[in-house]
């Protein structure tokens, strides 16, 4: 009795495993600053994400179905045939050679199976093949350990870790065109809300397409695990209003202001090796390793959504970025208190 007792607690452990599994499967944690909370692919607003989570929905009815049935069977079979007191302890009657239920069980997997295979295969080319319409936005997005690179060629545009892109709304596609690349080991692009994962290799290029018909901010994550701060490579997709998405590539087509308000902070940025790494367009900054500072302020969050973009955040990541993101690239500069406010000051003209 105790034995038995046992099997069913771990069968029903088990069980709910599996379902917790399935119920968090797609889920990112929630971004700083997202009031939505999280994020999950049985909630698509945009495609292909929307075509995904059709197929998804359709496999796991076929698999849910299956299940219900070898589960409704087995479960009938051990109650209808349980042991009973006073039944003889003789072995049942053992059947063998049945050519009707041996066609059966192979012939309709096979169908099973075949239907799984023509529903996925017309999904991914449907997916793969689209082209580009004239109105599509292209980008490049390039993984670094651990922020992600963003890049406009044809309107030269130079950001980091929130992607913006117009809606698709009434007046016509807007898609957006994705070329994946990596500076340093594979990552992976996700925005569950947007589209499937896609790797960025080194020496390789990937391409993927979005296109949301909503307006809002989409929070995603890098899913390939790519070192310590795998977990806080944070990305954000904003989508505007196509009038709105044309004011935004408007200001981040302007160069920086030279005239700053905070001279003296100015000075101590110049000074210090931050324009080895970093650019700011307009000025003798044309750094490659780190974001493009130039429109800084445009952003929310730093250090790929590990903090807020805020006097504070940016107080905290120029003292020591290794307090807020061990392991990353940018180094303490040994700033004196004083110098770490005179460079937030100027950071924050940077808008
Ligand atoms: Cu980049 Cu994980």
């Amino acid at each position: 009795m105790r034995l038995r007792h046992h099997k069913i607690l771990r069968a029903v452990l088990l069980f709910a495993f599996a379902l917790t599994c399935v119920v968090c499967a797609g889920h990112v944690e929630p971004v700083l600053g997202n009031t939505d909370g999280v994020t999950s692919i049985f909630r698509p607003l945009s495609q292909p994400a929307q075509q995904i989570k059709d197929l998804s929905v359709l496999v796991l009815a076929i698999c849910g179905s299956i299940f219900a049935v070898v589960a409704g069977l087995l479960v009938y079979a051990i109650v209808r045939f349980r042991h009973r007191a006073g039944d003889e302890l003789s072995e049942p009657p053992q059947v063998y050679g049945s050519n009707q239920i041996e066609l059966a069980w192979t012939i309709l997997p096979l169908l099973i199976v075949f239907v799984l295979i023509l529903v996925t295969s017309r999904t991914i080319a449907d997916i793969q093949n689209r082209k580009p319409p004239p109105t599509a936005v292209q980008a490049t997005v390039i993984g670094h350990q651990w922020w992600w690179e963003i890049r406009y060629p044809e309107l030269g545009i130079v950001t980091a870790n929130e992607l913006h892109v117009p809606a698709s709304d009434g007046r016509g596609p807007r898609p957006t065109f994705l070329k994946l690349q990596s500076a340093d080991v594979a990552h992976s692009f996700w925005v569950p809300e947007l589209s499937g994962k896609t790797d960025l290799i080194p020496n390789r290029e990937n391409l993927m397409w979005i296109e949301p018909t909503k307006p809002g901010t989409y929070p995603g994550n890098c899913a390939e695990y790519c070192g310590t701060q795998h977990a806080r490579m944070l990305i954000r997709v904003v989508v505007h209003p196509p009038d709105e998405f044309a004011r935004w590539v408007n200001e981040q087509q302007q160069s920086a202001a030279t005239e700053t308000s905070a001279p003296e902070g100015r000075k101590v940025f110049f000074a210090n090796s931050c324009v080895n790494c970093h650019t700011i367009r307009g000025t003798s900054a044309q750094g490659k390793f780190g974001p493009d500072l130039t429109h800084l302020m445009s952003r929310e969050t730093l250090a790929s959504g590990a903090a807020l973009n805020s006097a504070d955040g940016l107080r905290l990541w120029v003292h020591d970025p290794q307090k807020i993101k061990v392991g990353c690239l940018m180094p303490n500069m040994q700033l004196t208190d004083n110098e770490v406010d005179q460079v937030v000051a100027y950071l924050q003209t940077l808008k």
